[in-house]
């Protein structure tokens, strides 16, 4: 299938639209174009379903080198927000890939690999933000990542608004000052957790993009969604926060024009940059999950460059 995907031109111009290649030298020079005009980056190393310790293993070391590498590029942030520095370099990181899913020990495993992480990131100058996954591990990853806080504060996570806990999620985050990735959520979610109507989630996602923006912490306002960008850029300047003191985020490939208006109006702005030899699951598993992504992938592609 994957050679399938990369023999057609139209597919392969869909992989190397989304996916910036399969290693950290692929990965350099779309993270040097994307400093260098402005915006910053989040690269996510795409690896592979973590079933083995050895696995979680070589995830930790590939994002050890990957942390080093982005140190090396890092520039100061193009935008300086009103409290603290924002790192214009960072990673995104998956706990499931650190072996969270490995058996009873696999939590533990987990964050003592972010652990590791955290360590390095912070003597490079470079942030983490954890991912958020199905429902099954939010509970378990919002806790590791309070925990690992306690020692590094400026470590994230992403929150999903489609799920029905998630302003109360961002009220706490909101107390205490916390960095917190804003975003709808990819993926199919019982209704018994998760809102399952896209009016209820954008409800959901302007209330709890109201408590982070009126609260003390570094909102990160992950969405391609005109009327959500329309709205963080109103809560902000209702909140006296600066351009800086929040940023925008969108996935690589998708709506460059409005990453680069945004940027070019002085607003901080972070491109979600994924790579790895395991994009075809990336590409593939956000099809699959929500079906509707397939629009959100075709309507990316039809937009100019
Ligand atoms: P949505 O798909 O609801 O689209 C709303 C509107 O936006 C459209 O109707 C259209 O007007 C406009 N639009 C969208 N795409 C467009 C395009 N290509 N061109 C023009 N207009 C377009 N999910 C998760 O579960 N866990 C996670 O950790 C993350 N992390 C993450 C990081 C970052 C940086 C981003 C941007 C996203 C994520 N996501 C995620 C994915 C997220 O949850 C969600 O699935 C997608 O971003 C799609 O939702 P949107 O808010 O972008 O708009």
């Amino acid at each position: 299938m994957k050679r399938a995907v990369t023999g057609f031109p139209v597919t392969a111009e869909v992989v190397h639209r989304f996916v910036a290649g399969e290693t950290r030298a692929d990965l350099a020079p779309v993270v040097g174009e994307l400093l260098a005009s402005g915006r910053m980056v989040s690269v996510d190393f795409l690896g592979e379903y973590t079933t083995e310790r050895f696995m979680a293993d070589d995830a930790v070391a590939e994002y050890l080198a990957l942390i080093d590498d982005l140190a090396r590029r890092r520039t100061e942030a193009a935008v300086r927000p009103g409290a603290g520095v924002v790192a214009s370099v960072e990673v995104s990181v998956k706990l499931s890939a650190l072996g969270q899913s490995l058996g009873a020990a696999g939590p533990e495993i987990a964050a003592e690999n972010l652990r590791t992480l955290c360590a390095r990131a912070e003597q490079a100058g470079v942030w983490i933000t954890v991912d958020a996954e199905d429902h099954t591990t939010t509970e378990g990853t919002e806790s590791t990542v309070r925990r690992i806080r306690r020692d590094h504060p400026w470590l994230a996570v992403a929150t999903q608004t489609y799920l029905r806990r998630a302003e109360q999620r961002c009220r706490a985050a909101a107390a205490e000052g916390a960095r917190i990735r804003l975003c709808k959520g990819a993926y199919r979610e019982p209704d018994s957790v998760a809102f399952q109507r896209s009016a209820e989630v954008d409800e959901s996602y302007l209330r709890c993009l109201e408590a982070l923006m009126g609260g003390a912490g570094y909102p990160m306002v992950a969405t391609h969604d005109p009327v959500m960008i329309a709205a963080a850029q109103h809560m902000a300047a209702e909140h006296g926060r600066e351009p800086g003191d929040f940023e925008f985020q969108m996935l690589y490939g998708i709506r460059i024009l409005e990453q680069r208006r945004l940027t070019e109006a002085g607003h901080a702005v972070r491109v979600y940059v994924p790579y790895g030899t395991q994009w075809y699951g990336y590409l593939m598993r956000r099809l699959a999950e929500r079906p509707a992504n397939l629009g959100f992938f075709l309507r990316a592609l039809a937009e100019r460059r």
